[in-house]
């Protein structure tokens, strides 16, 4: 039997991706792999997001030469979106000869074409495709867990904050049409998914362009209605299209986690100007208000960029005061990198090295006392836990997460899939731990 092992990078779209390779491969009659060196087919799914994600790729595939050397058959593939910037697949092209096979995130559904040219052929197969505005509903998805899965609702991004590189690597954004949406989410529902994850770039935008009386808000509402599916959860809400009727939506439908990740970027109105954020400090904290009034145990996590171009210490302290005024159940905090093909990446940059670490360290360290105080709080509580497995930093714990997304290890008996009610006896700020109720 032909195996595959799949290794990814960068975030919840890459995942999905990767669940469709995967899906693909297992049609074609491969089986996944036990490990990294023992597999007939090896997959790079790559990230373009930040500077030490094109080091840790070029990483890699030097240590993937020792593996093709001992196994000349074994097929190196490489896609995501690092494949769509043209000076990434000319440095492979020039310097990484041993790889098998390139492809994009837009040509995704062609793999197996693509493998069986290279299978039948001498030659290295590249096939790159710039953005086409086709969704390729058709492409069978290994999900990696039963009781959980992601669902993408949108494709690409149309907001070219002037830091990202998404728009570039993934195109312009595309939704898909709610009937298809639905038909998975009642599929998965089947097959005894309990918790779905709509992905998109901008969650809050889905619908436009499509030929229907559709937005997210009412998607959220038919999604509500499906049997068996018990939580709904959503990522990523870009505070510009964050509408009251869609808080009314998170409000008043009972599986939709009461959980919202809302980037804030920056604290600073010029930063977040120079971003092309198109907010201001004042709107984000009037949403955070208005989701706070109308949902009161609302869990609230963000992204936080620090040292954009000409960021000034009273820049910084904004961005700070957002954070403890907020007070974020947890926050993906990322120091800024030029990104080739960007707007930002032309801007001049002054900020040391050591202001940078400095800044950074700051915002750690109020994050990290805010999570442990709010932690702290769940001590004594007893919170529905949907049990993931056995954790994975201590083995005799089962792992799994509470409704508003805190991570929780526990003693029990509980199997992948339960829904559990778990005591919580204690907290660190990044996860909790307590023991199953009979
Ligand atoms: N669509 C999502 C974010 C996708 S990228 C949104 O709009 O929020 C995930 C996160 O990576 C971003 O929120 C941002 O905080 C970070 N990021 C993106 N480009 C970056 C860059 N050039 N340097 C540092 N962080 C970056
Ligand atoms: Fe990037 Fe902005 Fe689009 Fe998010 S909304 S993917 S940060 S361009
Ligand atoms: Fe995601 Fe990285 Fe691409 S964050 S969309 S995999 S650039």
């Amino acid at each position: 039997m032909q195996t595959y092992y799949i290794v990814t990078m960068g975030c919840q779209m890459n995942e999905n991706d990767s669940e469709k390779i995967a899906g693909m491969l297992e049609m074609e009659g491969y089986t996944k792999a036990a490990n990294i060196e023992n597999t007939d087919i090896l997959v790079i799914n790559t990230c373009s997001i930040r500077e030490n994600a094109n080091n840790r790729f070029f990483g890699n595939l030097g240590s993937f030469k020792t593996i093709k050397k001992e196994k000349p058959d074994m097929i190196l593939a490489v896609c995501g979106c690092m494949m769509q910037q043209e000076e990434i697949v000319d440095i492979i092209r020039n310097k990484y000869r041993y790889v098998d096979i390139i492809f994009g995130t837009h040509n995704l559904y062609k793999f197996p074409q693509l493998l069986n040219e290279r299978i039948n052929g001498k030659k290295p197969v590249y096939e790159i495709i710039k953005d086409t505005s086709v969704i390729h509903e058709e492409i069978p998805i290994k999900h990696e867990y039963n009781h959980k899965a992601y669902v993408s609702i949108t494709f690409g991004c149309d907001n070219f904050c002037t830091y990202c590189i998404v728009p570039y690597t993934r195109g312009r954004e595309k939704s898909r049409t709610s009937e298809n949406i639905l038909n998975e989410v009642k599929s998965l529902a089947n097959k005894g998914c309990k918790e779905i994850m709509l992905l998109g770039q901008n969650v809050n935008s889905y619908g436009k362009g499509l030929n229907e009386d559709i937005d997210f808000s009412k998607l959220l509402r038919r999604l509500n209605e499906i049997d068996g599916i018990q939580r709904i959860r959503f990522m990523t809400s870009h505070p510009k299209d964050l509408s009251d009727k869609m808080i009314d939506a998170i409000e008043e439908c009972d599986k939709v986690c009461k959980n919202i990740h809302l980037p804030l970027q920056s604290g600073s109105n010029s930063i977040l100007k120079a971003m092309n954020r198109k907010y201001t400090k004042e709107h984000y904290l009037s949403l955070i208000d208005k989701l706070r009034d109308k949902i009161p145990d609302i869990t609230i996590s963000t992204d936080i960029i620090v040292g954009f171009p000409s960021e000034t210490e009273e820049d910084f302290m904004h961005t700070l005061d957002v954070v403890e005024k907020v007070k974020y159940d947890s926050a993906f905090t990322f120091i800024y990198s030029p990104r080739n093909g960007t707007i930002a990446a032309k801007m001049p940059y002054e900020i040391s090295e050591s202001t940078l670490k400095d800044r950074f360290d700051r915002l750690i360290k109020l994050q990290h006392g805010i999570m442990a105080d709010l932690s702290e709080k769940y001590v004594g509580t007893v919170q529905e836990v949907l049990t993931d497995g056995f954790s994975k930093t201590d083995k005799n714990m089962l792992c799994g997460r509470t409704r508003s997304n805190k991570l929780v290890n526990f003693l029990g008996n509980s199997r992948e899939g339960d829904i559990v009610n778990v005591l919580i006896n204690n907290a660190t700020p990044f996860h909790l731990k307590g023991e199953m109720l009979k």
